[in-house]
């Protein structure tokens, strides 16, 4: 019995000196102290043994184990070591190219009011913020909006109680700056607005939009005209024409819808522009001197104009999308292609 446990040893040395890989070694180790391994099988002729010499054999096999295992974790200390210079040599190639690590990008809505606030910056316009959550009294009254206007109802407007509300326009920060501060007034406001909207390929309950305010003596429409085409022509490109339609909002007069011509089909006429060659991108006019009442300002001293716009809109013309919804889908196969 001693000799075969002396020859199990013996051939044990003699394969780990035909073994180069770390895998080999494994290999070698599940052979000989694996469940089914020949030191195992050494176990398995106890009990056919006399009995007075089972203990002793016993404990001579769990010797040979511990022998075994030393033998072996040193031979795999030793091929995993003879590996590094190996892959030097042989198997890193530093002209490869290497991965490239995944970098996320500002999202489509967050570039559109990053550019627009660099044009308006470069003319002189600070950026401030309004509350979402807000009083009626900003979003309606102080605006000029008759009691009875239908925006008011619940149908165009998410109200938390009778006077408090998800503001449904930006111009809420008009008033709230104008109460605050003394002409002149330079600013634009994004932000989120929110409209009980049913959800389609144009509509969401909640989109964004910049404000536009400017109040000083002698603020006329012609500066209005000027400062709007500055940003058209810079937001959307040189060869971008604007057009003013006369329009109506309750806290400007005389009040403008403000068209491109279709940065989609050119001005030719597509489905985007219904074939009229020419979109609607934003509302803007005269502040209506019943604003300038409502913050206490000098109606006859000041001027000013303001203009609203919405931000999914003029992002999804710059770059033909033609459903809103993809904005807030967060699908990365969307959003990384900006
Ligand atoms: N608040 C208007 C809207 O949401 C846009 C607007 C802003 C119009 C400022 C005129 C002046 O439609």
């Amino acid at each position: 019995m001693t000799e075969k446990l002396e020859e199990v040893k013996s051939n044990l040395q003699d394969e780990t000196k035909t073994i180069t890989t770390r895998k080999d070694a494994e290999q070698l180790k599940i052979k000989y102290l694996g469940r089914k391994g020949i030191v195992n099988d050494l176990m398995k002729l106890i009990p056919a043994l006399p009995t007075e010499k089972r203990a002793a054999f016993g404990q001579r096999v769990n010797f040979l184990k511990i022998e075994i295992a030393d033998i072996i974790d040193e031979l795999i200390t030793k091929v995993s070591a003879e590996v590094i210079p190996k892959i030097k040599t042989e198997l890193f190639d530093i002209t490869l190219p290497g991965k490239r690590p995944f970098i996320g990008k500002k999202h489509p809505i967050t570039q559109t009011i990053d550019d627009i606030k660099e044009v308006f910056a470069r003319l002189g316009f600070d950026v401030v913020y309004g509350p979402e959550v807000e009083l009626e009294y900003y979003n309606f009254e102080a605006l000029n909006i008759p009691t009875d206007h239908p925006s008011r109802t619940d149908f165009d407007t998410f109200y938390i109680r009778d006077d408090v509300l998800l503001r449904s326009q930006t111009s809420t920060v008009q008033i709230r700056i104008m109460e605050k501060q003394k002409p002149p007034i330079r600013i634009i406001a994004p932000g989120r607005v929110y409209r009980p909207d049913t959800v389609d390929a144009r509509h969401s309950f909640m989109f964004h939009q910049v404000e536009g305010l400017f109040v000083d003596e002698g603020v006329s429409f012609a500066d209005l005209k000027g400062v709007l085409n500055q940003f058209i022509k810079t937001y959307f490109g040189q060869n971008i024409r604007m057009r003013l339609r006369p329009s109506f909002f309750p806290f400007t007069e005389p009040s403008a819808e403000v068209d491109i011509s279709c940065s989609i089909c050119g001005g030719r006429g597509c489905s985007v522009c219904s074939y009229s060659g020419w979109v609607e991108i934003l509302g803007a006019g005269m502040v209506d001197p019943n604003v300038f009442k409502a913050v206490h300002y000098d109606e006859e001293k000041y001027t000013g104009f303001a203009f609203g716009m919405g931000v999914e809109r003029i992002t999804m013309l710059k770059y033909g999308i033609c459903d809103i919804r993809l904005f807030y889908e967060n699908d990365i196969r969307f959003l990384s292609q900006f």
